[in-house]
């Protein structure tokens, strides 16, 4: 079954498709490459599983590959520069198409390339871990990390179409099917309420990975965020929901070192924050907290941030956030569940209360 959605954003909207099986589909993938010239960027841990089906679409084309090392190590400036100049090298021009083939690192830092190689070229998203295939492939955000900073330099930049194989996901590692499960939670929690709860009467036919729940689970979560991309493309306004629990998540990830914990990891134990915090100003009620604990636990997800993250070193690397205004920090947090707002308007000594405690 072949699952279309559409991201609509005027003359840059495109489509998602959703499938079992769909990157062996020639004719469907060359619906969205009409260039000869195609390079196409994954790690060697996705060559080695899921390059070759990819490849023999274009053995007509001029073909190029460039392969990365894996993991969020990779998405900095050298990768970047050894990625343009290797295209420059090999002549590419600008009526190429670049895939992204991979997770959130390659489609992030692979679509930076295609945003700003010769000022801009067309690229396709091929996400092959759950995490890109239910949020980073999707919407546009492309970027590369600072050693201060994660996704602190980068541009919105609309790929062309993104095609979703799910038979991808059968050589995923668990502990990376499962950082993907906290940006699915993160849907339920700030938008759909009810995903919330069909994710939690699902837990086991999701780690099973039966394939219907699966298609639902990646469908339903891409839904989602093609609604908010559409309403606010830059992030002016809803879009910065989609950050809840991030700005503690990757202040988590930057202070441990790029990679050591997996970046739905860091989310997941930064939505306990933002959640205890949510329910510190009046909002949530202690049963839902330890409710979101638990369903977090079923997927081997941590639910509190490292003990050697000091609370000065949070709110140092907080205050870097792209979200902030005017030098204070703005948080995602919650009024309910499905119900998300963006505030700087909180006691200091809430915030601080958070980065403290590790139970909740
Ligand atoms: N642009 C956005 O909107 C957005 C949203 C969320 C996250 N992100 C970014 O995404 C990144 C995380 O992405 P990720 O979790 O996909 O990590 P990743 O790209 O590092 O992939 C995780 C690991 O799985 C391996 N892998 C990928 N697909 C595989 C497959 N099918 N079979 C076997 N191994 C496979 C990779 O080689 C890597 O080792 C972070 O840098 C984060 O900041 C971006
Ligand atoms: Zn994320």
């Amino acid at each position: 079954m072949l699952t279309k959605i559409n991201v609509s954003l005027e003359s840059r909207s495109y489509p998602i498709y959703i499938g079992d099986g769909i990157l062996t589909d020639s004719k469907l993938i060359l619906t969205a490459i009409h260039s000869n010239q195609v390079v196409i960027v994954t790690d060697s841990n996705v060559a080695n599983f899921h390059l070759k089906a990819v490849k023999q679409h274009f053995s007509k084309n001029e073909c190029h590959t460039f392969i990365l090392s894996p993991g969020e190590e990779s998405k900095n400036f050298v990768e970047l520069e050894r990625l343009l100049s290797f295209m420059l090298e090999n002549n590419i021009n600008r009526n190429a198409t670049l895939i992204a083939l991979g997770g959130g690192v390659v489609g992030d830092l692979a679509g930076f390339a295609a945003a700003s190689y010769q000022r801009g070229i067309s690229y396709v998203q091929m996400p092959t871990t759950l995490l890109a295939q239910v949020d980073s492939s999707v919407g546009g955000k492309t970027a590369i990390n600072l050693p201060l900073g994660k996704n602190m330099v980068g541009a919105f930049y609309q790929p062309q179409a993104v095609f979703i194989d799910t038979s991808t996901l059968k050589t995923l590692p668990n502990r990376e099917f499962n950082s993907g499960m906290a940006e699915v939670v993160k849907y339920g929690l700030i938008n759909d309420a009810d995903f919330l709860d069909w994710i939690g009467a699902n837990v086991l036919n999701i780690l099973a990975q039966n394939g219907d729940t699966l298609n639902y689970l990646i469908q339903r979560s891409c839904e989602n965020k093609a609604k908010i991309v559409s309403a606010d493309e830059q992030e002016r306004g809803i879009r910065a929901t989609l950050n809840l629990g991030h700005t503690f998540g990757h202040a988590i990830e930057t202070a441990l070192g790029y990679g050591k914990w997996l970046h739905g990891e860091a989310v997941a134990a930064g939505i306990m924050m933002a959640l205890f915090m949510s329910w510190k100003l009046g909002f949530l009620h202690k049963g839902q907290i330890k409710e979101i604990k638990l369903l977090l636990t079923q997927f081997s997800l941590p639910t509190e941030a490292p003990q050697q993250i000091t609370p000065e070193q949070f709110i140092a690397l907080m205050s870097k956030d792209k979200k902030n205004i005017d030098g204070s920090i703005r948080l995602v947090l919650l009024k309910n569940f499905g119900d998300a707002f963006v505030t700087n308007d909180y006691l200091k000594e809430i915030l601080l209360e958070t980065v403290e405690n590790h139970a909740y």
